[in-house]
């Protein structure tokens, strides 16, 4: 049984690392007007109300989105698309932070196809119920790994999955990759991106060293530090891209400075 919660985290700096890159990729894959295939394999509930006990019990968004709310007028380019996206849901103070599939939704067309797996009752249930004008969208309560095996190669050709998993399963670290390099022999042109947390410099070495191990031409890593460091819990995060648009990495040099400027190790 599943225990992890989304709502914990949600607004996080991971997740501003994260749902940044994810709008930078949706807009730079959404340029060509030929359909593609959205596929998340983790997406979580879609939309967190920061205003609920679970949110407020950790804070977390107040050292991440929180203050990218505050400085809003100051950021970069980079950050516009991603932001847009959430002030569709407030206006004055940041209340609702969307998820994964809400900055999928909106940032890719109507022409697109989008499946959603989620494999936890109570989010799925708030999942299957997230509106959207979108005609070809499915959530699906499956499990997103093996989805993403049999989903692909997609009809449409091009594809963007999302894997975003909890990593509550210590073995997931190592089969996420292996899962990832199968569906890649499959689709070896689609867009993937990972994401992963990191909790111990020693832990993240051995599965970044496993994802290394493949013979991807054209990939990207990208990772933020903490500093200080926390002495427990995530001291960073990262996201690795297989097949990511050209311009991304100059992109992410900017959001990477700007993740450095505002995002620094806060105690409750
Ligand atoms: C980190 S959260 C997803 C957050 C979401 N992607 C976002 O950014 O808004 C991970 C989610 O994956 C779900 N999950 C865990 N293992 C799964 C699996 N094998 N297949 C589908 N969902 C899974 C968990 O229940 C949790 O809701």
């Amino acid at each position: 049984m599943l225990s992890y919660q989304h709502a914990y985290h949600a607004g996080s700096f991971a997740d501003v690392l994260k749902h940044v890159t994810l709008c930078l990729i949706c807009d730079y894959m959404g340029q060509k007007e030929s359909p593609l295939f959205y596929l998340e394999t983790h997406a979580g509930r879609g939309n967190y109300d920061l205003t609920s006990p679970m949110a407020q019990k950790t804070m977390e968004y107040k050292t991440g989105a929180g203050l990218f709310w505050k400085n809003k007028e100051k950021l970069p380019a980079v950050f516009n698309s991603w932001m847009e996206v959430i002030h569709k849901y407030n206006s004055d103070t940041l209340q609702l932070y969307p998820g994964s599939p809400l900055f999928a939704l909106h940032r890719l067309r109507e022409q697109d196809r989008f499946n959603f797996c989620e494999l936890h009752p109570g989010e799925f249930y708030f999942l299957k119920n997230l509106n959207n004008q979108h005609k070809s969208v499915q959530y699906l309560f499956k499990d997103g790994i093996a989805h993403m095996n049999a989903a692909l190669p997609p009809k449409e050709k091009r594809g963007l999955i999302f894997i975003d998993p909890s990593y509550e399963l210590k073995q997931e670290y190592q089969l996420i990759p292996d899962k990832i390099m199968q569906s890649y022999k499959k689709f070896a042109t689609g867009v993937y991106c990972l994401w992963y947390p990191i909790i111990n410099q020693r832990e993240n070495q051995a599965f970044i060293k496993n994802l290394r191990t493949n013979h991807v031409e054209n990939q990207l890593n990208i990772e933020f530090l903490l500093d200080p460091q926390p002495q427990t819990g995530m001291i960073g995060t990262g996201l690795w891209i297989f097949n990511p648009p050209h311009i991304l990495q100059e992109q992410m040099d900017e959001v990477l400075a700007t993740l450095r400027l505002y995002c620094h190790f806060w105690q409750a």
